[in-house]
């Protein structure tokens, strides 16, 4: 008899971290009949399979649904030595330098939000500031017009987003064809002009799509459809995720008081409180890998080139990893926290980690400082597609200051 999960269910979908832990203890190992795909629920299994990169490919894709090698996301989707390669083009735009000089523009830009909400003694943390911070960011680092495009971007980025995990058959795939192509047609124009700019040999700049204007593969320029994807995947995969970063943050402080009281007594465990949140609530349930031969997973006999959901929010739980993973405790030792696979493991580990990281610490130090008591004012709504963990809605009302 095999353990019911539903991924796509209320039950998992409300209250992720409960189905962890019954499926650690009871079906580490799932796979699924109705949806074809594997799950692995248990830290040491995800850190293996993450480590063996000879049989386990990522080459059709981070969802459960086959991309067509070559044509998925860059980097995300590529396998050695081209992962190697791809990486090498982009890499400087994450080095810490580069993100360090990010910190003073991001406490600008997060200064100016709170300065809207803060006169008004309510604001819904969601819309009012975890959406704005992450895309002003990444529309930086792509040099696009974020005051313009803002809302168009973010309309993309919630379907392409969500649907990481779509079934494959159901209403959104029409939804999600129209916005990829939609978003492809904007990156189009943007992305010729660097590279003619790198052709008449001008600099096209140091922001991403420059970098990829000016990269080589094997000395041979980045195609465009390998631009357009990789520019895609960028966008989305800069954004949603630290949206539920910083609203899951708010979420846990408020479901938790006396934790937040501790942070406020003591603001030098903010680190501690991220990666907390990082772990006991991963903004991306997980991705998958697939295999290249045949093998033996847990009681099954895996097919070749089966989809294979790697459960990041489950290895956060996993009693092997973290003792008394169902607390929530900012009190955990940093080290110990920084285990926490909510950015992945291994080569494909999240490049933008550093930089979420710097984002939501801004963002809760001018918070925190300007707005420290707050409370629930309305119910949250959860976001609607089913790949990312986090809110849609996080209505807060707070006492209004001066501030
Ligand atoms: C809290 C926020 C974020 C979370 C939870 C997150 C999560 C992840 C995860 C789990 C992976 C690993 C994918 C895999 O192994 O299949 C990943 C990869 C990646 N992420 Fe993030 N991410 C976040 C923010 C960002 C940001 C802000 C950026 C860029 C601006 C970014 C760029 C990337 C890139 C480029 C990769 C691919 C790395 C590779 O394949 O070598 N991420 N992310």
């Amino acid at each position: 008899m095999t353990t019911e999960f539903d991924f796509y269910g209320e039950t998992f979908q409300r209250n992720p971290g409960a189905t962890f832990a019954r499926m650690i203890s009871e079906c580490p190992i799932h796979h699924s009949a109705e949806h074809g795909w594997y799950s692995v629920f248990r830290y040491e299994d995800i850190a293996r399979i993450l480590k063996d990169n000879q049989n386990f490919s990522a080459r059709f894709g981070p969802g459960p649904a086959y991309a067509q090698p070559g044509s998925g996301a860059g980097l995300v989707s590529a396998d050695p030595p081209l992962h190697g390669k791809q990486k090498r083009a982009i890499v400087s735009a994450f080095n810490a330098t580069t993100i360090a000089a990010m910190e003073g523009p991001i406490r600008g830009f997060v200064t100016t939000l709170i300065d809207r909400i803060i006169h008004k003694g309510r604001c819904d943390v969601i819309t009012d500031i975890a959406i704005p911070i992450p895309m002003w960011v990444i529309c930086r680092m792509l040099d696009l017009p974020y005051e313009r495009d803002k809302a168009m971007l973010r309309e993309w980025v919630e379907v392409l987003a969500g649907a990481v995990f779509s079934k494959g058959n159901d209403a959104l795939a029409t939804e999600r064809m129209v916005k990829v192509k939609a978003l492809m047609e904007y990156f189009r124009p943007h992305i010729e002009n660097k590279v003619a700019m790198e052709k008449r040999g001008e600099d096209p700049g140091d922001d991403l799509i420059g970098l990829l204007a000016k990269g080589r593969v094997d000395g041979e320029r980045i195609s465009m459809m390998e631009m357009l994807s990789f520019a895609q995947f960028l966008l989305v995969a800069g954004s949603g995720t630290t949206t539920n970063l910083i609203g899951n943050f708010i979420k846990l402080m408020l479901a938790y008081p006396e934790q937040y009281q501790k942070l406020r007594a003591s603001p030098g465990l903010l680190d501690q409180a991220i990666e907390e949140v990082l772990r006991y609530d991963a903004p991306v349930h997980g991705l998958f890998r697939t295999n290249n031969e045949e093998i033996q997973l847990g009681p099954y006999v895996v097919p070749k080139e089966s989809k294979i959901c790697l459960m990041w929010g489950s290895a956060n739980r996993d009693p092997g990893l973290f003792e008394n993973p169902e607390t929530f405790d900012i009190t955990r030792d940093l080290v110990d926290l920084r285990q926490n696979v909510s950015f992945g493991q291994g080569m494909h580990k999240c490049l933008g980690a550093p930089l979420a990281r710097l984002e939501c610490k801004v963002f809760a130090e001018e918070f925190l400082r300007r707005i420290p008591e707050f409370e629930a004012d309305g119910p949250q709504v959860r976001f609607p597609y089913a790949t990312l963990n986090g809110l849609d809605n996080l209505p807060i009302r707070f006492p209004v200051s001066n501030n």
